[in-house]
């Protein structure tokens, strides 16, 4: 940082301070989101390793206080749970379970059954290309029948499928379905299911919200499971949002749209992203000053002006308070985001420092006055 960029940035520190009352500044560190959400919802963030495993004590301590779920952000993915056909990995995965049971938190398992962080041997078949049904089947059984079984009656749900679906809603050729065929979404519901009768089941994707050809997909797969009697319990909208888009009146209509179907809705992986969308540097490059405006940080009307997006959002959820079960950030703070890639991200309510930014305070404001 340059000297006059210090002294700017000590100044603005010192405004602030005195502009914030001390004891509005107790009501903010004592204030937590699991405390002021409507009944019935729970407010939950996805946690990395260092935060599951403890060593990231200040982010814990902010866990611990403001929330009442976890998601694990890569921990319970086929990839990291199962790397190799005949080696479960689960020491890090248990770690995260007991981190949520500890605290008395819904624990929520991130996901069985997707096309991404899914190592090349599940689908591998013997002559070198995609396995059969059989063996794919065979293998997916395998997968969801140990992992759910070793947490059973300890998660209250799990993403069971995620990212099923393109754009214009017809079902993604991933090689689980080039494999298995559609069903294998009901197949892994089932299997879900069969390994513990009292889990949770849900159905996540991203993009709900802008684009009413892929939510109808959705609605699809919902009525599908539903008609043949599969248990499914909430979709949810990975919540990957951006300043301008989806406007409140597209989040208000796809919760309606979904909640229809009868399953309850949840917001899954909550952030607002503040860079410019576009392809992103080539690998070990450094990316460009346009593609990386606020490597300085954000000024203060932006600052403000997320404050306000967050403030529009929880309205809309508030709005839909007995269609929602849960709404989950992904990440603690702008550190943690896996937004930044890079770059410099602001998409959530801590900052760096893991203080609350004045995005928590608006959400705080809209909680408080419902
Ligand atoms: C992301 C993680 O946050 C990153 O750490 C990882 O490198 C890639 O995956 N949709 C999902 C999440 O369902 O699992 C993804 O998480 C973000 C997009």
């Amino acid at each position: 940082m340059s000297r006059l960029a210090s002294v700017r940035r000590t100044l603005l520190c010192l405004t602030a301070a005195a502009v914030v009352s001390a004891p509005l500044l107790a009501a903010r560190q004592s204030t937590t989101l699991k405390d002021i959400v409507p009944k019935g919802w729970l407010i939950g963030v996805a946690i990395n390793q260092n935060q599951s495993d403890g060593r990231d004590t200040q982010a814990v301590d902010v866990i611990t206080r403001q929330f009442n779920s976890i998601s694990p952000e890569n921990l319970l993915k086929f990839q990291s749970v199962h790397p190799q056909a005949d080696r479960y990995t689960f020491d890090a995965q248990d770690r995260y379970v007991a981190f949520g049971r500890d605290r008395g938190m819904a624990v929520i398992g991130h996901n069985l059954v997707w096309h991404s962080q899914t190592p090349a041997w599940v689908w591998a078949g013997a002559d070198g290309g995609l396995a059969d049904r059989a063996t794919m089947l065979a293998r997916l059984h395998d997968h969801i029948t140990t992992v759910v079984g070793r947490y059973k009656g300890r998660l209250r749900g799990f993403d069971v499928v995620n990212e099923a679906l393109n754009e214009d809603g017809t079902l993604r050729d991933s090689p689980w379905h080039k494999g298995i065929g559609d069903d294998y979404i009901a197949k892994a519901f089932e299997f879900a299911h069969e390994a513990d009768p009292g889990l949770e089941l849900y159905y996540n994707d991203y993009n709900l919200a802008t684009q009413p050809a892929k939510r109808a997909g959705a609605v699809r797969i919902i009525k599908d499971l539903q008609r043949r009697g599969i248990r499914i319990d909430a979709v949810g909208e990975q919540g990957h949002w951006r300043m301008d888009t989806p406007t409140p009146q597209q989040i208000d209509q796809a919760i309606t749209e979904l909640r229809a179907t009868g399953v309850k809705v949840m917001i899954t992986e909550l952030d607002v992203n503040l860079l410019p969308s576009g392809p992103p540097p080539a690998r070990g490059q450094a990316p460009s000053a346009a593609d990386n405006p606020y490597a300085n940080g954000i000024p203060d009307d932006m600052q403000q002006a997320l404050a306000r997006r967050y403030a529009d959002i929880f309205r809309v959820f508030l709005k839909h308070r007995d269609d929602i079960t849960r709404i989950t950030f992904w990440g603690l703070s702008d550190a943690d985001s896996w937004l930044n890639r890079g770059r410099m991200n602001f998409p959530l309510l801590w900052d760096r420092q893991r203080q609350p930014k004045p995005a928590f305070d608006a959400v705080v404001k809209v909680l408080t006055e419902k």
